[in-house]
């Protein structure tokens, strides 16, 4: 079935159309809906006050002209349309047209969202993480932001890439491999760890080891460089081991992802390697139309854009005065192979904030160098740190960054005590089983909160609250609404819902009928239809701003508009044909909490 327009969309072209008739030259002008909280009014349009000058006349003139036009007949306007104020156009919905907007939305396997993103082919630069190296609370952002946006762009019909730029390549390898060889008595390999050690923090523990060997002993640091040549050139055996430590590596990073229910496979990793072969050619090419120029032994690109506080140019290094090459020529390469091969029209790099200015100017030189053509975005999905209790960078005691291992761990046993708390009765794994379900639930839900670019506070405890804008609110009020639903006798309405493109109304019988449009909307019945009206808008926000952010406050404002909503308007002991249209609200609630949950990357569980 086709997209359902939102009633405030319907207004929009309705107000569009009138503009269009009175003001010809004016008919693209934004009609500028907006919700309205006065009493009596559902949305209104500024369009009058914005286009009284250039029409020469009041803004309560045009507007009672453009009110005339909306009134008319065949205008589609589903509802009355008033003047107040300046020229402020108002509209109230019918109460037929709200009921409608109820039953298209629910006959609908997509709640009536529209595909707008059909057509893109986005990769998502996510995860990203470095081989050998711990996951640490800097990975969870990327990870969870960049698996949100892949499940929201696919979902408004994107064909979506999913890319996890692993850090498989530089001299630190040869380092590590000397010092494995010299030490093949040090466990690393999973099959070789004690329960609970990963081959990551084995390997992270010998890096360590290895880095204090090279900086103590030069005859090691000689070797160690050796070991990087051999690397570089190709040694069959050097070339093993480093293969060997980057399949255990993913072997860990998959065990965490796998925890924290993300997307990513270890089919999705492209890891830095695989564009060695391509870095000459990338800086032959950059050389030769003289776009990188040899500076202090180095090629660089110096673009006027990018000056540092001094005024002198900010250099990008494509090739190193050792004669490596560096991250920036190997995202060059990658910007030219998405483009070149991969077709993409979009790339999103979710990537720390601190590395803007890397980006900016990759972006920049790809630009120039015709790598980039203007067709293609480009998008540094930028974020903000993780920050301790104390609002400083987050640390282990010890003063290392802090395991994203060891925080989940913290966070489910904030849940477990929370879960105890609530309900003393239940069995100790039942108790684990929900507390991982929530503590997890409860770390994602807490980092897509907040706006991407700001930094926040890790604080289990308050992530995991039963109250106010959180993980576990949403996860809940999901169960309660799927309670009311069980309790009617709905079929089908426990099954899993919510499931990109799944639907969940087989089965759904006739005893849940359509919902009858005469029956007259109560004011918290009004709310809560408004807000799930307004679902596709919000989605489709998300993946123009990519900002899940805006997902959470809207699927929080949901369950409080069903909270008020079920407060105030009983549902089961409601007669016929209330009772009827109330259930409706119910399961179009729980489907689009469901939908919007799944969008997070979050479960919908029917009872926890
Ligand atoms: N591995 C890098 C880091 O940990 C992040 C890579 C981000 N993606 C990219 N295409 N540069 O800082």
């Amino acid at each position: 079935m086709g997209s359902v327009a939102s009633l405030a969309q319907r207004v929009e072209q309705a107000v569009g159309t009138a503009i269009g008739a009175v003001l010809p030259d004016r008919r693209d002008a934004d009609p500028l809906v907006r919700r309205s909280d006065r009493p009596g009014v559902d949305v209104q349009s500024n369009a009058a006050l914005s286009l009284a000058g250039a029409a020469h006349r009041s803004p309560a003139q045009l507007a009672g002209q453009l009110a005339d036009r909306l009134g008319g007949v065949a205008t589609g306007l589903p509802g009355a349309v008033s003047v107040t104020g300046p020229g402020f156009l108002n509209v109230r919905f019918d109460d037929a047209a709200l009921w409608g907007q109820v039953a298209a939305r629910l006959a609908d396997d997509r709640l009536g969202v529209g595909t707008p993103q059909a057509g893109v082919r986005a990769v998502v630069d996510y995860s990203s993480v470095n081989v050998a190296k711990q996951l640490h609370v800097g990975h969870l952002r990327s990870t969870v932001i960049g698996d949100a946006l892949v499940r929201v762009l696919g979902f408004l019909g994107a064909e979506v890439i999913r890319e996890n730029h692993l850090g498989d390549w530089g001299t630190q390898f040869g380092m590590l491999i000397q010092y494995l060889v010299e030490h093949p008595e040090a466990p690393w390999q999973h099959d070789r760890l004690a329960p609970g050690v990963t081959a990551v923090s084995a390997l992270d523990a010998l890096y360590r080891s290895a880095r204090a060997a090279f900086d103590a002993d030069p005859a090691f640091a000689d070797r160690a460089r050796r070991r990087v040549v051999a690397l570089q050139s190709g040694d069959p055996d050097t070339l093993d081991r480093w293969r060997q430590i980057v399949t255990e590596s993913q072997h860990a990073f998959q065990q965490v992802y796998d925890r924290l229910g993300v997307l990513l496979t270890e089919a999705d990793a492209a890891g830095e390697s695989r564009y060695n072969d391509a870095l000459p050619g990338v800086v032959d090419e950059l050389v030769r139309r003289e776009i990188a120029v040899p500076s202090h032994g180095a090629l660089c690109v110096f673009d006027p854009a990018f000056t540092g506080h001094d005024g002198a140019p900010v250099p990008l290094i494509v090739r190193k005065s050792d004669g490596g090459f560096g991250y920036a020529a190997t995202d060059l390469a990658t910007v030219r192979d998405r483009v070149d091969r991969r077709r993409v029209t979009r790339m999103l790099y979710v990537v720390d904030a601190r590395q803007g200015l890397h980006f900016r100017q990759v972006f920049a030189a790809a630009r120039r160098a015709g790598w980039l053509p203007d067709d293609v975005h480009a998008e540094h999905v930028a974020f903000g740190m993780v920050l301790g209790a104390d609002g400083r960078p987050f640390r282990t005691r010890d003063g290392d960054t802090a395991r994203l291992s060891d925080l989940l761990d913290e966070a489910v046993a904030s849940a477990r005590r929370v879960v105890l708390a609530k309900n003393p009765a239940i069995s100790g794994a039942e108790a684990d089983r929900i507390a991982e379900l929530c503590g997890i639930a409860a770390v994602k839900y807490a980092d897509l909160a907040t706006s991407r670019q700001q930094d926040y506070r890790f604080d289990p405890d308050r992530m995991v609250s039963f109250t106010g804008n959180t993980g576990v609110y949403l996860l809940y009020a999901h169960t309660r609404v799927a309670a009311i639903l069980r309790r009617a006798g709905a079929p089908g309405e426990s099954a899993a819902a919510g499931a990109i493109g799944g639907s969940d109304r087989a089965g759904e019988p006739a005893a849940f009928p359509a919902p009858d449009p005469a029956v007259p909307v109560a004011p918290a019945e009004r709310a809560l239809i408004l807000a799930l009206d307004g679902f596709g808008e919000v989605a489709a926000d998300v993946a123009a701003l990519l900002e899940p952010h805006r997902l959470c406050g809207y699927l929080y404002e949901l369950a409080r508009a069903f909270t008020a909503f079920y407060e105030s308007c009983p549902v089961l002991a409601a007669e016929p044909p209330v009772r009827g249209n109330r259930l409706a609200l119910c399961r179009l609630t729980r489907r689009t909490l469901a939908q919007g949950l799944a969008l997070l990357g979050l479960p919908a569980p029917d009872r926890l």
